[in-house]
């Protein structure tokens, strides 16, 4: 009998809805974000195939099993093309987002240091500094309508560059002025920009100089980005290697950090690698971060009793407070909420990849294919595509029980083994931020951010959601919220207390 190399032409999914689509538009522009391929796993089990555009087939995945597996093994599982064009044009090669094999796990092994739990717990009073003077600007729009989506990216821009980078970039219009420009244009989502994204993946190396030479006008956004952290990065660096050599004591950010844990490694980072991660760092760490804060607090403010409940504690901690001030492992409920939002309304909703070689994927849960044959493997051929799912994972009955589709904070609080059949991701068993070599490098940062900006909220605010007005989820590279007339935006009303 013949083996079968290739399992994905027979896995189950929906139909195609167009040649020229497939079934992207439902899985990218669906709204809300994440509808259409949960009812494809409830369906089809937690490996589906759909059409991509153009007719290609690509894997969505939330089976546990292969989900680990994949993200062991980023050689075999390489990001996707489009990614890796994007964020060599965006970073250069030399950013952690861009680098692969003994580059990544140099640049790797480095930045490590950089977000250790000691020195992201170090930057604690600077993020309080931060959250603080967010409070004294909403303060001064209090009995009102703001739109908490832009103040808390404001905010966590400010956050990533002032704490980590060592940066205020807030103070930089033109800086705040690109990168925002860059978010927007980038998070804008069209049918054109699909089947864009699929074009883009098959230009070969040996034209990308064309691309660079005559990019499209998101790509000229990203580059103009790309050339402005580089000529600040060259600054700080060049001024946090003199005050090294000079015997002056290292600045607090984690940048500082980094020049002063390569200038001992063994195995070191270039100047121009160095240079590099700003872009990179910025903005992987604010849209995702802001993000997960919106939806947090559009929950909160859908929930006064959760809002009351949380600002019990964070007082009651405030009390206790030793000089070390307070320690936001140690709140229970806050640390409920944050984990129960980030599992329910994860920021990125998807991430990519492509098997480079000829390879099988195990199952934690055995799929029936369109034969009726069982598998607990997958074969794929090089080159298959597979989207890994953070709302397909974060939502298995198999992980978090039968309430799995409810928001529900209390699953943190009640005893429930949660992480049973193993762990993915290094927090919470959440794949927010995915898992193995190439997890999240600013995890801690953003988890002590969010702690930070949402407990001096609870401390001062009462919130709620105004009425009259709808938001959803809409994917935009992150998931941001949109209302009812394509605004993106989050309406909350603020009352100081
Ligand atoms: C809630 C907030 C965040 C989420 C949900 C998130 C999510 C992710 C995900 C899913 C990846 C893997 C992408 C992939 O390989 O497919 C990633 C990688 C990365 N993240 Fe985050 N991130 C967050 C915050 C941050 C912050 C605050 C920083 C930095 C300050 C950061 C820096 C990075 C970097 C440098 C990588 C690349 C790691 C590597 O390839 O080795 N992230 N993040």
């Amino acid at each position: 009998m013949r083996r079968r190399s290739d399992d994905v032409p027979s896995l189950q999914g929906p139909k195609s809805s167009s040649w020229i689509y497939g079934n992207m538009i439902e899985f990218i522009l669906g709204v809300p974000c994440g509808e259409a391929e949960l009812g494809w796993f409830a369906k089809y089990g937690d490996v589906v195939k759909i059409h991509g555009c153009f007719g290609q087939e690509r894997l969505i995945i939330a089976d546990p099993g292969a989900i680990r597996h994949i993200f062991q093994d980023p050689e075999v599982f390489v990001k996707s093309r489009k990614f890796q064009l994007i964020t060599l044009i965006g970073f250069g090669q030399g950013s952690l987002l861009s680098a692969n094999g003994d580059s990544h796990r140099r640049i790797r092994s480095v930045m490590n240091t950089m977000f250790s739990a000691p020195r992201v717990r170090a930057l604690k009073p600077t993020l309080e500094r931060i959250a603080k003077d967010f409070s004294d600007e909403l303060a001064s729009m209090s009995g009102s309508i703001v739109d908490a989506h832009h103040l808390l990216h404001k905010t966590s821009l400010r956050a990533v560059t002032e704490a980590v980078i060592g940066y205020d970039a807030v103070a930089d219009k033109k800086y705040t002025a690109t990168y925002q420009d860059l978010l927007g244009s980038a998070s804008h989502r069209s049918r054109r920009g699909v089947v864009a994204d699929t074009i883009i993946s098959w230009i070969p190396d040996s034209w990308i100089w064309i691309l660079m030479e005559y990019p499209p006008p998101e790509l000229r956004k990203l580059m103009d980005h790309r050339k402005m952290t580089y000529s600040i990065s060259e600054k700080l660096i060049t001024s946090r290697l003199e005050s090294l050599k000079s015997g002056e004591p290292a600045e607090n950010d984690l940048y500082s950090v980094l020049v002063r844990t390569n200038a001992k490694a063994t195995y070191k980072m270039t100047d121009t690698e160095l240079k590099e991660q700003f872009g990179g760092i910025t903005t992987a760490g604010e849209d995702t971060t802001g993000n997960s804060m919106v939806w947090i607090l559009y929950v909160l403010s859908q929930h006064p009793e959760w809002q009351a409940r949380l600002r019990e504690e964070i007082r009651e901690a405030d009390h206790a407070a030793s000089d070390a001030g307070v320690d936001y492992d140690r709140l229970p409920f806050l640390n409920a909420i944050i984990k129960e939002v980030l599992r329910f309304h994860p920021a990125g909703s998807f991430t990519e990849r492509e098997a480079a070689c000829d390879t099988v994927i195990p199952l934690a849960t055995p799929l029936v294919t369109s034969t009726g044959t069982r598998v607990s493997e997958i074969k794929m051929r090089k080159g298959t595509k597979m989207g890994i799912s953070m709302f397909g994972y974060n939502r298995l009955r198999s992980i978090w029980g039968d309430d799995a589709e409810e928001l529900n904070p209390f699953r943190w609080l009640d005893g429930r083994e949660i992480a049973s059949g193993g762990t993915i991701g290094p927090y919470a068993n959440l794949l927010n931020f995915i898992g193995g070599p190439r997890t999240c490098l600013g995890w801690r940062f953003s988890i002590l951010e969010i702690q930070v900006i949402v407990s001096e909220l609870m401390r001062n605010f009462v919130l709620s959601f105004p009425e009259g007005v709808s938001i959803r989820p809409v994917s935009a590279i992150t998931v941001v919220p949109m209302d009812d007339e394509g605004r993106t935006w989050l309406p909350l009303h603020v009352e100081r207390l």
